[in-house]
């Protein structure tokens, strides 16, 4: 029996700066089967947001550990796991209570990551890479002419878009709110970085001249939605994945009629939960060598340790960011 493991526990939904407090409590050996993980590193990410508030697809029986993402150490193994070892950096792959020092998981609940690595930026490969690599990797985005156009161009997805399409042979229209992301994210591989309002479309779609558009990428909702929606030709199809916005998406149905457009979903927790182990290991496995390569990068903000829960929530629901905001959970207990 270990004690001393901090996690992060919410007893009722709320303000997610409040919401969110430290407990501490023990955990068992692992026995047969199963894998002790010490947490190293965990973002915050817009889920654990919603989770706090008690607005997201899944919400967990309370009261709870949370932490939808994180990545560390293996501590011990019980017997019958012979293809780890202790020492092994992995990510929690099927688990929603990261944020804790110490998680026990069975094989299929984590996913190994190479050892050269960082350990603090690949604890956010789970969630946004791949979401990035499942919305590039839709049948009608394969066109190498075509443009793909996204909004909140600067978040951890839209960036690694960005990113994944450039390895893809993809352009990219990427749409920002703050004019002072134009050039960092030109710099990271952007074709064309406008702002989201009418006069960024025009500069966008002017500079394409008669190229298609077959792929619009939402994460806001609102008006925000519909502008990348215009910007689709005829056939393109419109994901929404995030709300960041708050605000519904309406559609006018002569936009959809006259253009034939296709409107879908994503969802990467559907995804996790449908696919083989093998195939997702496999879309892992492709991005941690991007990751290798220097090809996709994960900016870190800023760092908290767990006792700092409220101040780290608080600086990740803040508008000025270029990266995650991460829990070091390798920082001591602190009685
Ligand atoms: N469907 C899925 O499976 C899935 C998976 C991963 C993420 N997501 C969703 O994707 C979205 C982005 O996640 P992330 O982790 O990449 O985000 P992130 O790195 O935390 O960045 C948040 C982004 O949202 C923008 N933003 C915040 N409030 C906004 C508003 N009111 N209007 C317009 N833009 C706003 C920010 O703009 P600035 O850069 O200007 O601050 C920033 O670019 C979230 O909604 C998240 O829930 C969904």
């Amino acid at each position: 029996m270990l004690d001393h493991n901090r996690k992060i526990v919410i007893k009722d939904f709320g303000e997610p700066a409040t919401a969110a407090t430290l407990e501490i409590g023990t955990i068992t050996e692992p026995s047969k089967g199963q894998i002790l993980v010490r947490t190293s590193f965990a973002p915050v990410n817009p889920a654990d947001i919603n989770i706090l508030e008690g607005r997201y697809g899944n919400l967990p029986v309370l009261p709870a550990t949370i932490g939808t993402e994180g990545s560390g150490r293996i501590i011990a193994t019980g017997s019958d796991v012979p293809d780890l070892d202790e020492g092994d950096h992995v990510f929690y792959l099927s688990r929603s209570d990261c944020w804790q020092d110490y998680v026990t998981c069975t094989r299929d609940q984590i996913i190994k990551l190479p050892d050269e690595l960082p350990t603090d930026s690949s604890c956010m490969l789970k969630i946004n890479p791949a979401t990035a690599w499942l919305l590039l990797n839709q049948e009608d985005s394969t066109n190498p002419k075509a443009w793909i156009v996204q909004n909140a161009a600067n978040s951890g997805v839209g960036r690694a878009v960005i990113a994944i399409a450039r390895e893809m042979n993809l352009q990219t229209i990427n749409l920002v709110r703050r004019g002072e992301l134009i050039q960092p994210l030109l710099e990271a591989g952007g074709n064309i970085v406008v702002m989201d309002n009418d006069e960024g479309k025009k500069t966008a779609l002017d500079a394409i001249g008669e190229d298609p558009v077959a792929l619009a990428l939402n994460a806001v909702g609102g008006e925000s939605a519909l502008r990348i929606m215009s910007m689709l030709s005829k056939g393109g199809t419109h994901i929404t994945y995030g709300a960041m916005g708050k605000r519904p998406l309406k559609v006018p149905n002569s936009l959809i009629i006259l253009k034939n457009l296709q409107l879908r979903g994503l969802w990467l927790t559907q995804w996790l939960e449908g696919a083989e182990y093998r195939e997702i290991e496999a879309v892992y496995s492709n991005l941690c060598n991007l990751m290798l390569a220097g090809t996709l990068q994960q900016p870190v903000d800023a760092i908290f340790p767990p006792e700092d829960i409220s101040n780290a929530i608080a600086r990740s629901s803040e508008n000025k960011r270029s990266g995650k905001v991460l829990l070091d959970f390798r920082t001591e207990f602190n009685k």
